[in-house]
């Protein structure tokens, strides 16, 4: 072996192949490995022929073909494979050497992986990698956590892939220690589960209530693009209503309605249940995900219970205007939900999230990339201790802007018996976020009727806990004070 490779990467799959593909013609000689080995051959000879690639065809001479010092990086399927990588790659590897794990892992595992290979001499980055085949190949969003010594070893390498925002920004950068890039890379799918369900329910109000064809609806998306809702998201849904079937029929007509998830969201979902944030948009958005999987029984269920026909007898033009800031104000409550589980998790886990960088690295090459991303790096700019996105200025306006028009898309859903989980319950969240009062105080006089559980006061200092013996029954023992 003549030349060594600037990086090696192990896992010749869809996104291993397109990134090292990306790396090589930004300069880069790149080592390839992958388990089944003839994949190493087909793609030296296939789609890396002529180009500067050494093929591995085993983790040792992965390893020796790399420069010092040594990075690794992992393209394979999340979880135990990692781990078997992991202690594979070790070996052969020598102090300040990095290994790199750019699949969609749970954080929890990166921050354990990256505590184990610190502890063995070693350094760890997880990253995540956003935009798919095209984007990995083009230009993904790139968002690296770990061990921060590794991080001018592979930032040029990973800056010069990664997309770049208008004024030649990468949409890279570090994120922070341990579990903080696959942090952030989680959030973002969650987020994309979000994104992804006000778009399906504002499909089925136009397409159910309003009784539009797959190309008026290609005809909307394609216009909302242009406006607001500028995003890649919105983008490809203009797309694939265009899209024909070889009978020239809609093929987003042909496709079952159950929706597959690989995990990503549901992980959102349970940090910000222990963090204890209200992350509902995402939330009702896996719940979404999970009801459209159990066809069998509504199938069932739509022969034997009954609900209102829908029915518009209104102003079309107007409820579409209606639906777009419904999408738009549901988006807003996304995004600062989102952002309330960064601020959680950075003082759980001792990250310096940079919250406006984050909007930078989501603003180009990842799925949810968008316009209003660039709104969201506006805000943290201006105001880099921002307790909650709804408190920015431009935020609270745009989602005071979009009330109305929400407020009767739900109201139009709910009264035709359109499911609308993410929009309502984004609504709702709202509603709550702006109460100075909620209805808290009966459910505390209940669990405390019910269980001793004790309560705070109006007329008293906060940490001071009171007991009502309110059946006269009931003792003077409480039980003991503590939050989940
Ligand atoms: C990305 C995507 C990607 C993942 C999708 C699909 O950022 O490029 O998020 O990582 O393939 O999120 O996820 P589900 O199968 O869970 O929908």
């Amino acid at each position: 072996m003549t030349k060594s490779a600037d990086i090696g990467l192990i896992g010749l799959a869809v996104m291993g192949e397109n990134l090292v593909l990306n790396m090589e013609s930004k300069g880069f000689t790149v080592a390839v490995y992958n388990r089944t080995v003839e994949k190493v051959d087909k793609f030296i000879h296939g789609r890396g022929a002529g180009k500067n690639f050494i093929g591995a065809h085993s983790i040792e001479e992965l390893v020796a073909s790399l420069e010092r010092p040594r990075k690794v990086m992992l393209l394979v399927k999340a979880g135990q494979a990692v781990d078997d990588f992991i202690e594979q790659i070790i070996p052969h590897l020598e102090p300040g050497d990095i290994i790199i794990d750019g699949g969609n892992s749970y954080f929890v595992d990166t921050i354990r992986r990256a505590k184990y290979v610190e502890s063995k001499g070693f350094l760890y980055i997880g990253t995540g990698v956003s935009g798919g085949e095209i984007g990995a190949l083009h230009g993904p969003s790139m968002m690296p956590g770990g061990s921060v010594e590794a991080w001018p070893a592979v930032k040029n390498i990973f800056q010069s892939i990664a997309a770049k925002v208008d004024d030649g920004t990468p949409c890279c950068d570090w994120v922070g220690s341990d579990g903080a890039g696959h942090f952030v890379k989680m959030v973002h799918n969650g987020i994309e589960y979000g994104d992804m369900q006000i778009i399906g329910e504002a499909y089925q109000v136009m397409r159910d209530l309003l009784g539009m064809s797959a190309d008026e609806m290609h005809e909307v998306f394609k216009k909302w693009n242009t406006e607001e809702l500028d995003s890649y998201l919105i983008e490809i849904t203009a797309d694939i209503m265009a899209y024909k079937d070889e009978d020239g029929k809609p093929m987003v007509d042909k496709i079952l309605d159950t929706a597959g998830q690989k995990g990503t969201g549901k992980w959102t979902g349970t940090a910000a249940l222990d963090l204890g944030i209200p992350l509902t948009l995402i939330g009702e958005s896996v719940f979404a995900r999970f009801l459209s999987a159990q066809k069998d029984m509504r199938v069932e269920a739509s022969k034997v219970i009954s609900g209102p026909k829908p029915t518009f007898t209104g102003d079309k033009v107007q409820l579409l205007d209606d639906l777009k800031m419904a999408l738009y104000g549901a988006k807003i409550i996304s995004y600062a939900q989102g952002y309330n589980l960064f601020m959680a998790a950075a003082k759980e886990y001792d990250w310096k999230l940079n919250y406006g960088d984050i909007a930078l690295m989501w603003r180009g090459g990842c799925i949810i990339r968008s316009a209003f991303l660039g709104d969201i790096k506006k805000a943290f700019d201006t105001n880099p201790e921002l307790p909650h996105l709804l408190l920015d200025g431009f935020f609270k306006q745009k989602v005071e802007g979009a009330q109305d028009g929400w407020r009767r898309v739900c109201a139009a859903a709910l009264i035709n018996g359109i499911p609308a989980p993410a929009l309502t319950s984004a609504l709702c969240y709202l509603d709550g976020f702006r109460s100075e009062w909620l209805p808290a105080n009966l459910l505390q006089a209940q669990r405390d009727y019910f269980g001793a559980h004790t309560y705070e006061r109006i007329d008293k200092p906060r940490g001071q806990f009171f007991h009502t013996n309110w059946t006269g029954e009931g003792g003077d023992t409480v039980s003991t004070a503590y939050n989940s």
